[in-house]
């Protein structure tokens, strides 16, 4: 039973009176009642009355009977308040449902979802974190919402770096690198170094690119190397992203041909200094010159536009899919958008298909730049994931827990904030065991369990005795709204402050209701409640990737 829908759906009848017309009556949850309707508020205008007055003439038409009274306040706002009946037979319609009022969605879409990401042959870095942090939650906030979803592992995993690793590996295998980093920069600066070897880094390339059996050979020895880091990199992250996932840029390199045949064909490639280009109208550079999307370089070459268009033409085309998401930094917000433009025009992007750029911020050190090391370079991920370990194993009580612990509470704290912000990476903040962070959750979700553990009894029907109760039932019954609006909002952080939120509200039940000392109906009941919390944590923290340990 969701509450919220209850609410509008017997206000609504009473609104269309009023107003002559279907109204939504906006229930929302509130800090002035459980529940408040503002809808009176813009109805005023048109009608032509004051909004406490329409308020009044919907009180007076509504039937609220046995769910909730309510009153008019403030300008014209409805505040409502539910039955402790009410909220009661809520919170046991929860108890028996393994979906926690949440529904399947109505709508299921084929959804990819592009993220992670890495250009390979490099180690991951923090850089990395958050689209994979993100992406993954995206993803099993989808599925769980009966979404049928592709996680597409957008690899960059072809280009001109290839052609001065393998001159740099010469004839040796790339699974004996054990540093790709180390690697990788050794390559780089002899590359810049060295014209002799630049020279023969892009002959490489044009070889590579050209099919050279010998060149591909070593290229496919490259990606295994990354692709197994990456895989364990994932793996110790705990995110879903599987071998079967990479779906990197060399996968459309025999489909660019065509898409340049096709742009071609529809007249919307020009050529500009040499290369093919797309010019969407609206998009300008400094001066006021049209911005090019260059579909083809000057060399002939493909670059990374042409092969997001080839991906999206795939995943519309073959996949099917409807709707696309980019887990991609706010910085590349243009690119996208320019891609999306020429793939509509070109029809790859039909009515009731989107593709949306799931833009986020960046991750700052403490002196509020860009996260590196001390020595300026970019901090890897396992360095991170080591460091949030150690840290947490001061609070757990064992090395599983503190992995499950320091992991999480690095994820968390990338998630509980709003995306599109930068936000400063603070090891003392992310692991407290107060405010929103991971560590505070897990450790209210332990706490649930051990009184469940101690209880002999099992839970039974909810009963509201106590303010606190009532709090907290309330509480739980806020799941399925803030659950069921995230797969078009994708705000992840509106899940991580309602779970705070219920956190919260448990430590006040915790303090002001004893549980196993309670009389016989009453411990059931709050066994059900504490069993509710618990499950809802553990369901929340699962849709963002969190794990939750039964003892802490
Ligand atoms: N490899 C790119 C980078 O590291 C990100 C790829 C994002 N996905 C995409 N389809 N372009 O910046």
């Amino acid at each position: 039973m969701n509450l919220e829908a209850l609410l509008s759906a017997r206000l609504a009848p009473a609104f269309a009176q009023v107003a002559q017309a279907a109204v939504d009556p906006a229930v929302r949850r509130s800090r002035h009642a459980d529940y408040q309707s503002g809808a009176a508020l813009p109805l005023a205008g048109p009608l032509g009355r004051s909004p406490r007055d329409i308020a009044a003439g919907v009180l007076a038409a509504a039937d609220l009977t046995g769910l909730a009274t309510a009153e008019v306040s403030g300008p014209g706002f409805l505040n409502l308040r539910l039955t402790d009946e009410a909220i009661a037979a809520g919170a046991g319609e929860l108890a028996g449902d393994d979906r926690l009022g949440v529904p399947r969605t109505p709508r299921p879409e084929r959804v990819v979802v592009d993220y992670s990401s890495p250009n390979i042959a490099k180690e991951l870095t923090v850089g990395h974190l958050r689209s994979t942090v993100i992406g993954d939650a995206v993803v099993r906030l989808l599925e769980w919402r009966g979404h049928d979803v592709v996680r597409a592992n957008h690899l960059g995993d072809w280009g001109t770096a290839f052609g001065m690793l393998i001159e740099h590996l010469g004839p040796d295998d790339a699974a004996s690198i054990t540093d790709l980093t180390a690697f990788y920069q050794a390559a780089r600066s002899r590359f810049d170094a060295d014209a002799d070897f630049r020279t023969r880094a892009r002959l490489r390339v044009v070889a590579l690119q050209g099919g050279d059996e010998r060149s591909l050979r070593q290229w496919r020895h490259f990606v295994a190397a990354s692709q197994r880091h990456l895989l364990a990199a994932y793996d110790r992250l705990g995110v879903t992203l599987g071998p079967g996932d990479f779906l990197g840029e060399s996968f459309y390199q025999d489909q660019l041909a065509s898409v340049v045949a096709e742009l071609t064909a529809q007249g919307l490639l020009r050529e500009s200094e040499g290369a093919l280009c797309a010019f969407p109208p609206g998009f300008t550079g400094r001066g006021g010159d049209p911005l090019p999307l260059i579909v083809r370089k000057s060399d002939g070459g493909f670059g990374y536009a042409a092969t997001d268009l080839a991906a999206l033409r795939y995943r519309t085309g073959d996949l099917g899919a409807t709707r696309l998401l980019y887990v991609v930094g706010s910085p590349q917000r243009t690119h996208f958008a320019m891609v999306y433009a020429v793939a509509a025009a070109a029809g790859w992007l039909p009515e009731g298909v989107r593709a949306e750029h799931v833009a986020f911020g960046s991750i700052l050190g403490s002196d509020g730049r860009m996260f590196r090391t001390r020595s300026g370079e970019s901090v890897k991920l396992a360095a991170v994931l080591d460091e949030a370990v150690d840290r947490a194993a001061a609070l757990a009580p064992s090395a599983e827990v503190a992995r499950a612990v320091g992991v999480g509470a690095v994820k968390y704290a990338d998630l509980s904030g709003d995306r599109m912000s930068d936000y400063v990476f603070d090891w003392d903040r992310m692991l407290a065991l107060t405010g929103n962070t991971g560590p505070y959750l897990q450790y209210a979700y332990a706490r649930t369990r051990a009184i469940l553990r101690k209880a002999q009894t099992a839970p039974g029907p909810v009963l509201i005795t106590a303010p606190a109760e009532r709090a907290l039932a309330l509480e739980l019954l806020g799941f399925a709204p803030v659950a069921a609006g995230l797969d078009e909002s994708l705000e992840l952080h509106r899940l991580a402050g309602y779970l705070h939120g219920l956190a919260q509200t448990f430590s006040a039940f915790f303090e002001a209701c004893p549980v196993l000392t309670a009389p016989p109906g009453i411990r059931q009941s709050r066994l059900a409640l504490c069993d509710l919390t618990g499950r809802t944590l553990r369901q929340g923290l699962e849709l963002l990737g969190i794990d939750t340990p039964e003892r802490l």
